[in-house]
């Protein structure tokens, strides 16, 4: 990339920065509300599967698994493009560097993987329409507003998360891109039986990836040899991951993925987040959590 290009790019990235709007009540980048007619009118297709999380619950390695899985182990393949150009994400209309994913969708062939954060209400309805298959990765909370947190000051096309404080009430309240992290798991979660949607715990992911891919070889309906399901645990494993130029950002600029601030690759645990609430805020949120999750026969593991 040129100076030129870059100086485009940088300018674009300040704008993004600071500039976030609402769909429906929900917080989203202000391109995305923009586009918002053109997302919600996107035309789904029968044999896609998309890939529904909130930010930072394991979107990228569910990805990995899936994309192995439709090419039945083969890691030259998967290894075709980084991660967000084979997988469009339909409701990022980004900056220059990257296709908006609703163009990256619809040219692509079929079968397509799709990448989606936005809460189920607010899903294009084509995806009902054509019976699509859903994987919905779900990861606890607390782990997820900790890995955000340090996403958001290392992804420049996100708002500036500010101290760790204000971070925590933000998210808390679901003043943070994509909205409330509860509206969001509940949603999905309620609607598991009404659609073909696969719920997933980045948890239980973590206790157990074998079977945890194991289930989502068999909702894909597809059969893998015992080599195969070995190839795909290791190939998506967090340090195989982490070395992979195709899963781990490093193909983005610093001006729009800062990584010497945090990598994209971070820590890839359960519990996490013991080093970072203080005891205090540790008290706030389980106050919080329990009355927001009240009633729901949902439930996380913060640490295993
Ligand atoms: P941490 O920041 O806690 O490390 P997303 O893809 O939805 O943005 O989620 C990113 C989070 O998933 C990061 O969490 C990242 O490290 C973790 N992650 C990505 N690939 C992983 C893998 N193969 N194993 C475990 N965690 C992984």
């Amino acid at each position: 990339m040129d100076q030129e290009m870059l100086d485009t790019l940088v300018k674009e990235l300040e704008k993004h920065r600071f500039s976030m709007g609402q769909v429906e009540g929900v917080p989203l980048p202000g391109d995305t509300c923009d586009a918002w007619d053109t997302i919600y009118n996107f035309q789904a297709r029968e044999d896609d599967v998309l890939i529904a999380t909130y930010p930072k619950a394991g979107t990228t390695w569910a990805q990995e698994i899936l994309d192995l899985i439709l090419q039945e182990g083969d890691v030259e393949k998967a290894m075709r493009a980084p991660c967000f150009m084979k997988v469009p994400f339909i409701d990022l209309v980004p900056n220059k560097i990257i296709p908006s994913g609703i163009d990256l969708a619809n040219a692509m062939t079929s079968q397509r993987l799709i990448k989606t954060h936005l809460p189920i209400r607010l899903i294009p309805p084509s995806f009902w329409e054509k019976n699509a298959k859903v994987v919905y990765v779900a990861r606890n909370a607390k782990d997820c507003m900790v890995s955000y947190y340090f996403f958001q000051k290392m992804n420049k096309g996100l708002p500036e998360p500010g101290t760790w404080d204000n971070y925590f009430s933000s998210f808390l309240s679901g003043e943070v891109p994509w909205g409330s992290w509860f509206d969001h798991v509940i949603g999905w979660w309620k609607a598991r039986d009404k659609h073909q949607i696969l719920y997933i715990f980045y948890e239980d992911m973590i206790e157990d990836p074998m079977r945890e891919i194991r289930r989502m070889v068999k909702f894909l309906g597809k059969d893998l040899s015992e080599d195969v399901l070995e190839t795909i645990k290791h190939h998506t494993s967090f340090q195989a991951m982490k070395n992979n130029p195709m899963t781990n950002f490093s193909v983005l600029p610093s001006v729009v993925f800062d990584q010497s601030i945090s990598a994209f690759m971070r820590k890839g645990t359960v519990g996490d987040w013991k080093n970072h609430f203080t005891v205090a805020q540790n008290n706030v949120f389980d106050e919080e959590y329990e009355k927001k999750m009240e009633g729901q026969d949902l439930t996380f593991r913060m640490e295993l």
